[in-house]
């Protein structure tokens, strides 16, 4: 593992990387999964909105029920096979243990203080600071928790326990709602964030 992991971590022999090949390819791959998986969802939930709402259709992807479905069962095997080649490889790497750990309530108040001031130090980008910590690791959960429900209302016969779990079938797809609803939330703050530090969105794309 620790081979495959170098063979694609350092952009050029000798830089410090910030950002390893694997997790840039990861990032860059899952922000069109879930692009597709968004979009393809705002349309499924336009067929039978249960809000008093429907996305507009020139958000969405697939331009009927029917077209949307398969754009959202197509990606849904991308999201979940890069996300799991993402934990694996985190995990496996002892990564995201350097990167997302410590985590504490002080220390997420500390740094979320410090960023409303405009004191929150930048100076080194290989350093996740506690907000960041702690979203990475709620985006994460959450889109654990899309695909959970999002299984429940694929299957709800053959993931009958897990529908159920869920409280049934109409409950699971609230849940999905929900989930998606926090992901957009974190991406619209997430890309704010990056757009306050730009040098973080170079690091993403050339590992330096
Ligand atoms: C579409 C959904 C997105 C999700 C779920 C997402 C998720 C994440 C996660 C979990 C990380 C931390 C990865 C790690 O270190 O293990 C991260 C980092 C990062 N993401 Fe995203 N991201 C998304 C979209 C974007 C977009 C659109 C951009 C560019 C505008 C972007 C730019 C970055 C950058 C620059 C970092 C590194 C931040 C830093 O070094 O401080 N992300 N993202």
């Amino acid at each position: 593992m620790d081979t495959i992991v170098s063979a694609v971590s350092s952009p050029r022999p000798g830089r410090p990387t910030i950002q390893p090949g694997w997790l840039r390819i990861t990032h860059w791959v899952n922000v069109l999964a879930i692009t597709v998986m968004v979009m393809s969802g705002w349309r499924i939930y336009n067929a039978s909105p249960f809000l008093d709402f429907r996305f507009p259709n020139q958000y969405t992807l697939g331009g009927w029920l029917g077209g949307a479905l398969q754009w959202h069962f197509a990606f849904m095997w991308l999201l979940v096979g890069n996300g799991l080649v993402y934990l694996v490889v985190n995990l496996a790497s002892g990564r995201m243990a350097r990167r997302f750990l410590p985590l504490s309530p002080r220390g997420m108040l500390r740094d979320a203080l410090d960023a409303l001031r405009g004191r929150l130090s930048h100076a080194d980008v290989r350093h996740y600071n506690h907000v960041q910590r702690a979203a990475y690791l709620f985006v994460i959960v959450d889109i654990v928790a899309l695909v959970v429900s999002g299984l429940a209302i694929w299957k709800p016969v053959q993931f009958g326990p897990l529908c159920a779990l869920l409280g049934g079938y109409e409950p699971a797809r609230r849940v999905h709602f929900a989930a998606m609803s926090l992901l957009v939330a974190f991406v619209v703050l997430h890309v704010s964030m990056v757009a306050l530090v730009p040098r973080t969105l170079r690091s993403m794309i050339t590992g330096r």
